[in-house]
């Protein structure tokens, strides 16, 4: 995978903050970055489903970089600093809000079973934004805005800009993956504040938190696999087809 192109000195690893289920955390010596190591695990149904593929933390940290290296330079504002190692970035600290904001193209998964007008595989009319509170021991529970707003998780005009940076992170990641042949059914994005109070991008951008059909035949390319219960062989396979074509731009 050849070296990395570091543009500056790479802060030095301290103690580890946090361990998640598909991420480790680090301190830095710069209090306002973090290193984010990509794991090999992979979970399903809030952690009760657990293996490990080798190398999908590497898979993941090279698709993540990319992705969020396109969003920069489309003008979002992102966490991502640089990659510094085959499954590290270095990123902005963040102080993360505790929301998962779901952005949906075509209707699928929890969608039908909450709103069952909704026929699995239809194309929305315009993009659906969702909220969930990321609270794995409360499994994830659907929010309104009003429940965002009266909880004070955020304010309603930080709400609005989170929507509104939301669609323009749909539209720039389904143009480009439009264009090495994968549709974006729908993915997940977390927010934070940085120390200046400004609205970050944060966490990933992987197979793992985006839903990825192969825009001519439809199979599927991301965590749903594992979720269905496919071999691990095929996961890594369809993880590898992800890595082939976003961070390669090998368009089949
Ligand atoms: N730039 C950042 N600064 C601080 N925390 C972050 C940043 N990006 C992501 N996080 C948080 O780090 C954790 C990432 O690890 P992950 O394995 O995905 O955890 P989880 O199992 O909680 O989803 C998440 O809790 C996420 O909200
Ligand atoms: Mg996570």
């Amino acid at each position: 995978m050849g070296s990395f192109m570091t543009t500056l000195t790479v802060p030095e690893k301290l103690k580890l903050i946090y361990e998640g289920k598909a991420k480790r955390l680090y301190e830095t010596n710069q209090v306002d970055k973090v290193l984010i190591e990509f794991k090999d695990d992979l979970t399903a149904f809030n952690g009760k489903k657990h293996d490990v593929i080798a190398s999908k933390g590497i898979l993941n940290a090279a698709i993540s970089a990319k992705l969020f290296t396109i969003l920069e330079k489309n003008g979002i504002a992102t966490h991502f600093i640089e990659q510094v190692d085959e499954r590290t970035i270095l990123a902005k600290r963040l102080k993360m809000i505790p929301l998962e904001v779901v952005c949906r193209n075509i209707a699928y998964g929890s969608l039908i079973k909450r709103v069952p007008l909704f026929k699995p595989g239809q194309k929305l009319n315009r993009p659906i934004i969702e909220f969930f509170l990321k609270n794995d021991e409360l499994g994830d529970p659907f929010l309104s805005e009003e429940h965002i707003i009266s909880l004070e998780i955020v304010r309603e005009d930080e709400l609005n800009e989170i929507k509104r940076i939301t669609r323009r992170v749909n539209d720039v990641l389904k143009d480009f993956l439009a264009r090495v042949g994968i549709t974006l059914v729908d993915f997940k994005l977390e927010y934070g504040w940085d120390l200046n109070g400004d609205l970050i991008l944060g966490d990933e951008l992987t197979g793992d938190t985006m839903r990825l059909w192969d825009s001519k035949t439809g199979r599927i390319l991301d965590k749903d696999l594992y979720r269905k219960g496919e071999p691990l062989s095929e996961v890594l396979k369809a993880y590898k087809e992800c890595y082939r074509r976003i961070v390669l731009e090998e368009v089949p």
